[in-house]
């Protein structure tokens, strides 16, 4: 296990790039162009563990698909024969590729058994088996978790209702809901990511979406065509919150997905102080992009809302540590979600506590009580496998006097290959143990 201590930069953060493609997009990009008639060509393909991941399980599925120069891909749709005979997958840690897979495959004519690394084990899967059975597909999960077995058989529309907002399990049914005979309507008790609704849409399918949810007509193909992945917000995140927190900072970060069931944290960030500007929104394939531009700001504690979790679910580690430099406190309620990630996240942010900060957990959320522009006290944090924990104690690092050592730190891969490259490159002190 890689430990890497990270301090703070010799210098303000300062400079102009962009970061790797959407992973979110990326995943269903090869999905559906697996799934595809004719070939897809992706742009802009980020290559982190999590990505190669749905990579490999396309490929199982029968799908060619050609890694070329320049970050792009080029896949062989199978059209509807995608799945048709029996595959292992291992998902390694994407819960992802797993979910999307069995909804992928619940309509295809093979058996596949959709495995993964511990962390993945132990993430919750009946809620994806429950919607793909009622459909008609035989699903067997080991006690509620991977290994996962599908049998793929001709399914009926359903219409269901999703306890949690979840844009897996609504992505899940909508892919079988694609191969299914009449329509399958999914609601959600609030607004999820809606890539998967996105991408149907640009590869030619007719969706029917209103404030509750939406329906998807069966027996529906996709076309093949080019699909150009923005750079990933939920990887900015990071970057944005390290440029508001070291003082005198200054970036401007290219070409980043916008979406707006992605960012909910620029819009907290911004409500504790955030100078965040967002220019030149354009749509490119059915997703808008812009540019973002931050500076150093002294932040204020806030609450964040049930209704906000989804919108800023993979950002809340992140705005975690600019919370623990904010004035005053700041609670997150509703978030209980938060527990099933790669790692149970509230717990790994209490580790907040050996930084110096005042930090209380509770089952669905955290409250933590800023040291309000002072720096964080050195310390050594773990990881848990998790990316996401790993790269928000780096950005903490980047303010804590003598760093924060990062035991397990490795696996900022999955999602943002090159990470701590970047903090060296910005002049922060990066150091691999
Ligand atoms: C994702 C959806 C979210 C998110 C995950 C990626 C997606 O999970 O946390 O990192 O690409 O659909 P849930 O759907 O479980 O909320």
């Amino acid at each position: 296990m890689a430990t890497v201590r990270v301090g703070p930069p010799r210098r303000p953060l300062a400079g102009s790039f962009g970061v790797p493609g959407d992973k979110s997009i990326a995943h269903r990009a090869l999905l559906l162009g697996g799934l595809a008639d004719g070939v897809t060509t992706v742009l802009g393909f980020p290559r982190g563990a999590d990505v190669l991941s749905s990579l490999g399980a396309v490929r199982a599925l029968g799908a060619r698909v050609d890694e070329l120069p320049d970050d792009a891909l080029r896949i062989e749709g199978c059209g509807h024969a995608l799945g048709g005979g029996p595959a292992t997958i291992d998902c390694g840690n994407s819960g992802t590729t797993m979910r999307l897979t069995a909804g992928l495959v619940a309509g295809g004519g093979g058996t596949v058994v959709l495995d993964g690394d511990a962390s993945l084990r132990r993430r919750p899967m009946e809620r994806v088996a429950d919607p793909l059975r009622a459909m008609g597909a035989g699903v067997e999960t080991t006690d509620g978790h991977a290994p996962l077995t599908v049998r793929g058989a001709a399914l009926r529309g359903i219409e269901w209702t999703l306890p949690v907002a979840s844009a897996q399990v609504k992505s899940a049914i909508l892919l079988a809901g694609l191969r299914a005979h009449g329509t399958t309507r999914v609601r959600e008790p609030l607004p999820s990511r809606d890539h998967t609704e996105r991408l149907l849409g640009h590869m030619g399918v007719r969706l029917a979406r209103d404030a509750a949810g939406v329906a998807i007509a069966g027996e529906q193909r996709l076309r093949g065509g080019d699909i150009s992945l923005p750079g990933d917000c939920s990887s900015a995140a990071f970057l944005v919150v390290a440029a508001l927190v070291v003082p005198g900072s200054e970036l401007h970060l290219t070409d980043i997905g916008v979406n707006p069931t992605r960012t909910g944290a620029l819009a907290i960030l911004r409500r504790m102080g955030g100078a965040i500007d967002v220019t030149k929104t354009h749509d490119v394939a059915g997703e808008p992009r812009a540019e973002l531009h931050v500076r150093a700001a002294r932040l204020r504690g806030t609450h964040v809302t049930p209704g906000e979790v989804p919108g800023t679910i993979d950002e809340l580690p992140i705005l975690a540590i600019a919370a623990a430099l904010a004035d005053g406190e700041t609670t997150i309620t509703g978030a209980a979600e938060l527990r099933v990630k790669e790692s149970d996240r509230i717990a790994a942010l209490e580790q907040l506590a050996r930084l110096g900060v005042g930090v209380r957990a509770t089952p669905d959320g955290l409250s933590i009580h800023g040291r309000g522009g002072r720096p964080l006290v050195g310390g050594r944090v773990e990881t848990h496998g998790d990316h996401r924990i790993a790269m928000a104690f780096a950005v903490a690092g980047l303010v804590a006097e003598d760093g924060v050592e990062i035991d397990g730190a490795e696996c900022a891969d999955v999602s943002f290959p090159g990470f701590y490259a970047r903090l060296a490159e910005l002049g922060a002190q990066v150091e691999r143990g």
